[in-house]
């Protein structure tokens, strides 16, 4: 049966896109049916998205001659999958409360198969704690959101808004329905995101300022293209990237033993911000302050080292890339760390006071390799692991001749 998308197109600038979306999807041979709410005809014409998608428009208005067939109720079940984009704030509110006032949100409410929502909106609008809130109830209720990415916006602004781009989301969408098809497909990888958490004694830890961004952004993307991947995670705020597997852990002792046992993997990306000691003794009850005393000397003990555990392993991935975080010396350092651990790559960016790293959306990475190194432009974490997929793709190509 040939693959199937019913896409809700709703109003917001980024509708124009969808002309393009359309015609990806027809180009890979997917069925696409069209429905539009009446603010998304304000940006594309009705005409324009049924001639690109060859197929009748689903418009706001409950048209007799369809809705004695149901048609609202059909349309979302004679389907693979119902793609929403651009999904406005406005019609992600609705869905989250169940609102039905005209035909594309009713037949969002009556459908039975999976909804992906690809949101386009202003920043502060998706950033508001009501979008935030509706996206967490849809969340709960299994919709999946492509997006949005960083970027500039229709308004001028910068920031998380920016629908994902036409092609990616043709991408992805080609991804779900033939999954074989993808570049990475059948491949496993294994990425370390995080700070680790070392116990000083059942209260404190020594950590870090690593947030996890960059690392669930290239979990998100190898999955996304088509790998099998597991993401080890320390302790972070982030969602889970849909498909990818996460497994939770606090120290680098843990997260050791959960990387080896992900083994064997074709790729490992260690982004973590792995503690390089913890505490020799952890004190059983919290330590207390002694009256007078002036100092306290902890003995730290070295932890293992993830990626040269990873490196050695007899079942060594194909590809074995790190990260380093410098504060001073970047070439230098980076340079050395790719000797001494074993890596294929080393990412290194730096993570002084003005670089703004940690936690960022953004990052300026110089790789280096085997042949020298290359200076990327600053780009957002996202931006950095689609890079680095490509990077992957092409080394497993060159490997393989
Ligand atoms: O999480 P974000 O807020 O998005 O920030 C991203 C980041 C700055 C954490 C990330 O881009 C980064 O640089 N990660 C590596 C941090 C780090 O620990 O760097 P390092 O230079 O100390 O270590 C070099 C490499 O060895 C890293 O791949 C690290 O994962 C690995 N390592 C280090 C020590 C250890 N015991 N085991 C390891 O595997």
């Amino acid at each position: 049966m040939q693959k199937t998308v019913t896409l809700v197109i709703t109003g917001g600038i980024a509708a124009y896109k969808s002309l393009i979306l359309i015609r990806r999807l027809k180009e890979a041979g997917v069925h696409v049916i069209p429905v539009m709410t009446r603010a998304a005809s304000e940006f594309v014409t009705p005409l324009s998205v049924g001639a690109l998608a060859e197929h009748t428009v689903y418009d706001h208005l409950f048209d007799l001659q369809h809705e004695t067939d149901m048609a609202h109720i059909r349309l979302m079940r004679d389907c693979d999958f119902v793609l929403i984009a651009p999904a406005s704030a406005d019609f992600m509110a609705k869905m989250a409360h169940g609102l039905a006032d005209d035909l594309p949100s009713t037949a969002v409410l009556a459908s039975d198969k999976p909804i992906i929502l690809a949101p386009s909106m202003n920043a502060a609008m998706w950033a508001h704690p009501a979008t935030q809130s509706n996206r967490q109830t849809l969340l709960k209720r299994g919709v999946e959101f492509w997006g949005p990415a960083d970027g500039e916006l229709a308004c001028g602004d910068v920031g998380n808004g920016r629908m994902l781009e036409p092609e990616t989301l043709a991408q992805l969408a080609i991804g779900r329905l033939q999954p074989q098809a993808l570049p990475l497909a059948s491949k496993r990888v294994l990425v370390t995101a995080g700070p680790t958490r070392e116990a000083l004694d059942p209260v404190r830890y020594i950590s870090n300022h690593s947030s996890g961004k960059q690392g669930f952004a290239i979990a998100q993307a190898f999955q996304r293209a088509g790998a099998d991947v597991t993401l080890i995670s320390g302790p972070t705020s982030l969602d889970v990237p849909s498909g990818v597997t996460c497994v939770r852990i606090e120290s680098a002792v843990e997260m050791l033993e959960a990387s080896l046992s992900t083994l064997p993997a074709d790729i490992a990306i260690m982004t973590a911000a792995v503690a390089d000691w913890r505490a020799d003794n952890i004190a059983e009850n919290k330590m207390k302050k002694v009256s007078g005393q002036k100092n306290l000397t902890l003995r730290l003990i070295k932890n293992p080292d993830i990626l040269v555990s990873i490196g050695k392993a007899e079942t060594r991935p194909d590809i074995v890339i790190g990260f380093a975080a410098e504060t001073e010396n970047l070439f230098h350092n980076a340079r050395a760390k790719l000797r001494s651990k074993g890596a294929d790559l080393i990412l290194a960016n730096d993570v002084g006071d003005g670089a703004a790293t940690f936690g960022a959306d953004t990052n300026q990475i110089t790789m280096f390799n085997e042949v020298g190194d290359e200076t990327w432009p600053t780009m957002s974490k996202h931006e950095v692991a689609e890079k680095l997929v490509q990077i992957c793709i092409d080394r497993l190509k060159d490997q393989s001749k």
